[in-house]
């Protein structure tokens, strides 16, 4: 089993994932890094592991169409079986849609459908929640939207400050992203001989 991580920032999520696969809690390969940001940390991460890494931009293509076929093209030559979204900041279109349909899994920092987009957490912070959470769900063509897989609660506290409850946000996605992706590797594996026999 073969994933490619996609990110545009700063890569913790990438990091966590890469420690479960060296410490054998997720029996797959981290094999490519797709990035859509030069200058994003994650991509130091990458170098550092020795992990291959795409780092390409829409901008440079004609359209997005064009640019998600290079992706595809990517992905396919490098024999890739799931992608997994930590903090890709980009709507994923129906050219990489359609040949990777319920096999892209994102990972949102708030308890969807509540506060989707780019700044969940301080949107919730600001909201005055008393809890707020994390959800991993299968992308379709919305912004955070598509089959919820699992989703955690995670408490604010009154005195929280926005880099406290965010911290205490990221530790979840570091503890839950692996071992869901894990449960998920197991099922898809056991419905595959299941089908087989
Ligand atoms: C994570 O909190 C992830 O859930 C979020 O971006 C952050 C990336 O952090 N994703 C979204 O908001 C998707 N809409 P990281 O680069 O340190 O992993």
């Amino acid at each position: 089993m073969k994933l490619a991580v996609f990110a545009s920032g700063f890569g913790s999520n990438f990091s966590a994932l890469l420690e479960a696969e060296k410490q054998k809690k997720l029996s797959a390969e981290i094999a490519l890094l797709i990035c859509d940001q030069p200058k994003a940390k994650v991509i130091e991460r990458a170098v550092n592991e020795s992990i291959p890494y795409y780092c390409l931009s829409p901008k440079d293509f004609p359209s997005k169409a064009h640019f998600e076929k290079q992706l595809v093209q990517i992905l396919e030559e490098h024999e890739i079986d799931l992608i997994v979204l930590a903090g890709y900041m980009r709507l994923i279109g129906s050219t990489l849609l359609e040949p990777y349909r319920n096999r892209i899994i994102n990972i949102h920092p708030s308890l969807l459908p509540a506060f989707p987009g780019r700044t969940s957490i301080a949107d919730a912070y600001y909201a005055n929640v008393t809890e707020s959470g994390v959800t991993i769900h299968y992308i379709d063509e919305g912004i955070d939207t598509g089959p919820i897989i699992y989703q955690e609660v995670v408490a604010k506290k009154p005195d929280d400050t926005l880099e406290a409850f965010e911290s205490r946000i990221h530790s979840v996605e570091h503890a839950i992203y692996p071992t869901v992706l894990e449960k998920i590797i197991q099922e898809g594996e056991t419905n595959e001989k299941t089908s087989v026999n």
